[in-house]
C-alpha cells in the first residue's frame, strides 16, 4: 500500500484531536500540530493505537516561520502530503466595539494566515499527490453576531480563501473544502458558555438549555461528528467535490 500522510492542525484537544484520531483509519502516517506538547502526545498516543505512523510538532502556527517548518519537517520524514486539515482557531469571540487591535490581529493571525501559509507551502506536495485541503470555518459566518463579530467575519473570510484555492485546484487537481460546525461541545464551547452564564449571572447548564433555545437545536454536537465529515472531505470518494461548504450544524442555518 502506498504510504499516505494528513497534517492536522489543532490536534492537540477538541475537533482536531478527533481528526486525527479519526484519519489514523485512512491514513498511514499523521503529523500533529499545535502548542501544547503534553496534550499532543496524549493525540499521538491515540493516533499510534490506530496504526499509524506520526510526526508531532509543537509550534506557535502564529509565527509566520512556522508554516515552512512544518511542511519541511513532514516532507523530510515522509516525503509526501496527502491532506492538510487546518482547524488551529482561537479567535477571542469579543463584542464588536470592545475587541481591539491586537484581538483581531491574533485572530486573523492565526485561522486565516497560518491555514493560508500552510496551504501555500504545502501546494507545491499536494499537486502532486493529487491531494486534499480542509478549512474550518463555522456557523457564524453565516450567522454573524455584535457579541462575537471577529468569529463570524474571519469564518466568511476562511470560506473565501478555501474558494480562491479551489479554483486554483481546479488546475492543479488539488482538492479543497471548508467544513463549518455548529456548536460543537470542546474546551472552547464549554469556555464560551461559562462567560455567557457568568454576564447573565445563571449557572453553566441553564446557559447551555438558553443556548439551545436560541440556536433552535436539539442538542450539542460532538467533535467527532466533524472529524467524520473532515474524513469524508480528504476520502477518494469526494475527490470531484471542491470549493464546498460542508456545514454540519443540527440544523441551525436554515437559509439556503
Ligand atoms: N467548537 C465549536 O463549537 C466550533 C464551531 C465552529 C467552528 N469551530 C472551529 O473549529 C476549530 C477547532 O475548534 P475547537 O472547539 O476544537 O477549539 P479548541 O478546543 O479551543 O482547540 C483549538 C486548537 O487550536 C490550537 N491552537 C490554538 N492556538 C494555536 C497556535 N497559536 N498555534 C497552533 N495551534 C493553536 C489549540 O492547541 P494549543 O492550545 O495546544 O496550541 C487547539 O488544538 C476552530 O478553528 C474553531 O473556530 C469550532
Amino acid at each position: 500500500m502506498t504510504k499516505t500522510v494528513a497534517i492536522v492542525t489543532g490536534a492537540s484537544q477538541g475537533i482536531g484531536r478527533a481528526t486525527a484520531v479519526r484519519l489514523a483509519r485512512d491514513f498511514s502516517a499523521l503529523v500533529l500540530v499545535a502548542r501544547n506538547r503534553a496534550k499532543l502526545e496524549d493525540t499521538a498516543a491515540a493516533v499510534k493505537a490506530a496504526g499509524s505512523e506520526l510526526l508531532v510538532i509543537d509550534a506557535d502556527l502564529a509565527e509566520p516561520a512556522a508554516a515552512a517548518n512544518v511542511v519541511e519537517r513532514t516532507l523530510s520524514a515522509f516525503g509526501r502530503i496527502d491532506a492538510l486539515v487546518n482547524i488551529a482557531g482561537a479567535v477571542p469571540g469579543v463584542d464588536v466595539f470592545q475587541m481591539t487591535d491586537e484581538q483581531w490581529h491574533a485572530g486573523l493571525e492565526l485561522k486565516l494566515h497560518a491555514a493560508r501559509r500552510l496551504t501555500v507551502r504545502a501546494w507545491d506536495a499536494l499537486r502532486v499527490s493529487q491531494g486534499a485541503v480542509v478549512f474550518m470555518s463555522g456557523n457564524a459566518a453565516a450567522i454573524p453576531r455584535a457579541g462575537a463579530a471577529a468569529v463570524g467575519a474571519i469564518n466568511a473570510c476562511i470560506e473565501a480563501l478555501a474558494k480562491a484555492f479551489a479554483e486554483r485546484g481546479i488546475v492543479d487537481d488539488v482538492q479543497v473544502n471548508c467544513v463549518s460546525p455548529g456548536a460543537i461541545m470542546t474546551d472552547r464551547r464549554t469556555a464560551m458558555l461559562q462567560r455567557a452564564a457568568e454576564a447573565k449571572q445563571i449557572d453553566i447548564e441553564d446557559a447551555k438549555q438558553g443556548f439551545l433555545r436560541q440556536a433552535g437545536i436539539a442538542r450539542f454536537g460532538t467533535a467527532e461528528e466533524i472529524a467524520d465529515v473532515v474524513a469524508f472531505a480528504v476520502s477518494p470518494a469526494a475527490h470531484w467535490m471542491t470549493g464546498t461548504v460542508l456545514r454540519m450544524d443540527g440544523g441551525e442555518v436554515r437559509s439556503v
